[in-house]
């Protein structure tokens, strides 16, 4: 069975309830419920912080024995040296998403520092994006 895991950055915690036209109105437990369901032969993992280090400690962590990592660093894409070079340390694949079309948005949100040493990028089609970004690990 194929071991994926998705690591949300700040404020993601929120989704649902954040700003809703541009980031939806699900939530993101919800979400990943029927994610769940939908694909039941991988094992798709959780996990959430507002700590760069601990985003950091977690990519460590499955960065060595998972098939696939989905990222979404939220704000901190656009500043974390730190996560940017975790995301090179690593050997598992990493995808990073984004909810919401970066490029369409402030030029602050423009700059990534995980895109250079991501497999791939898949931004602007919702929570679909993360479903987008599991399927290229199939
Ligand atoms: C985001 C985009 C980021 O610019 C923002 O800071 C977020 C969410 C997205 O999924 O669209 O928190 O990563």
């Amino acid at each position: 069975m194929k071991k994926l895991s998705i690591i949300n950055g700040p404020n993601l915690n929120l989704l649902g309830k954040r700003e809703p036209a541009i980031y939806g109105s699900l939530s993101f437990t919800e979400f990943l419920e029927e994610i769940k369901e939908k694909y039941p032969n991988i094992k798709i993992d959780y996990f959430q912080s507002n700590i760069e280090g601990e985003i950091i400690n977690k990519l460590h962590e499955v960065g060595f024995s998972y098939d696939g990592i989905i990222l979404n660093a939220a704000a901190y894409t656009h500043t974390s040296v730190g996560i940017g070079d975790a995301v090179k340390a690593i050997e598992t694949p990493v995808v990073e998403v984004h909810i919401s079309n970066t490029f369409n948005r402030e030029e602050f949100r423009h700059q990534s520092f995980i895109s250079p040493n991501a497999k791939g990028v898949i931004l602007g089609f919702g929570l679909q994006s993360y479903e987008l970004a599991i399927q290229s690990f199939i």
